[in-house]
């Protein structure tokens, strides 16, 4: 009884600043509050299911001037501890609509997440922002509001998707590296979703299945872009696309697939 109420305790996000976070989150809130970037340390800022993981191994094969064999000697999770390392912040954004497919079903195999519901139930969640880390508009729209007063480099899962090599030659840039051709190379070839799938340090599969389930969902899932034409009906597309010209009114940003 005790451990289900824990467990059940656990599911439940908690509000701070009225963001619902996980509560292991919420409990290290005065340490995260308290952390200072260095100024040479790299903060990856992303709302959860927009490519986290792709950028996190794209930036350390750059940092590791594409030696595989060094990017094998940890979890990503371990290589990119949450918060804890950091240069100047990097957002990288997913168009929304794919972002709420991916966050369903990962919350379906996330068992430390709360269950998602219907695709029509998370589809209200998500639209108002009553999800983990809060609303994908408000994260998306701050972000680019403040992206040219400070040391940022802003980018599009979907711009990752469709140039790979150029968009990692912009984050190599950033980051005050100079690769060869090959190296880079070498980076989208070993930062490809195929390759990432395949690879135990990327692919969570070392994480308990009592965390993640992956026989419900695999976290490398698609890996594209426009899942959400399999998801959407009509009349939530619609819906959608008002919701979003009334909450992203006045930014100037574009993504790729939409609107
Ligand atoms: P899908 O669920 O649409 O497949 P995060 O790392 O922020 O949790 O994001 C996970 C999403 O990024 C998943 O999307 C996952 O498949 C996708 N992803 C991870 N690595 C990728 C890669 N190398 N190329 C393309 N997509 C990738």
């Amino acid at each position: 009884m005790a451990l289900a109420a824990a467990l059940e305790g656990q599911l439940q996000l908690r509000e701070v600043s009225g963001i619902p976070l996980q509560a292991s989150t919420v409990d290290n809130w005065s340490q995260i509050q308290n952390f200072e970037a260095k100024p040479d340390d790299l903060l990856i800022c992303t709302y959860p299911k927009s490519g986290t993981t792709w950028i996190q191994e794209i930036v350390d094969m750059i940092e590791q001037n594409g030696d595989v064999e060094k990017c094998q000697r940890a979890i990503i999770q371990h290589r990119h501890p949450f918060i804890e390392w950091a240069r100047p912040p990097q957002p990288s954004a997913r168009n929304a609509k794919d972002c709420m497919v991916s966050y369903y079903h990962f919350q379906r195999m996330n068992q430390i997440l709360p269950d998602p519901g219907t695709w029509e139930e998370y589809f209200e969640t998500f639209i108002s922002g009553k999800v983990g880390w809060g609303s994908w508009f408000d994260h998306v729209k701050e972000w680019w509001e403040i992206k040219d007063r400070y040391q940022i480099l802003f980018l599009f899962y979907e711009d990752i998707k469709r140039d790979p090599k150029y968009e990692i030659q912009k984050v190599m840039k950033f980051m005050g590296k100079n690769l060869d051709e090959t190296v880079l190379d070498k980076i989208v070839q070993e930062t490809s979703f195929e390759k990432m799938k395949e690879n135990p340090m990327t692919n969570r599969s070392t994480v308990p299945k009592s965390i993640l389930d992956q026989s419900i969902s695999p976290f490398m899932r698609k890996g594209t872009v426009g899942d959400w034409k399999d998801h959407f009906t009509v009349a939530q597309n619609e819906r959608f696309d008002e919701i979003y010209r009334q909450k992203m009114k006045g930014t100037s940003i574009k993504f790729l697939t939409e609107l």
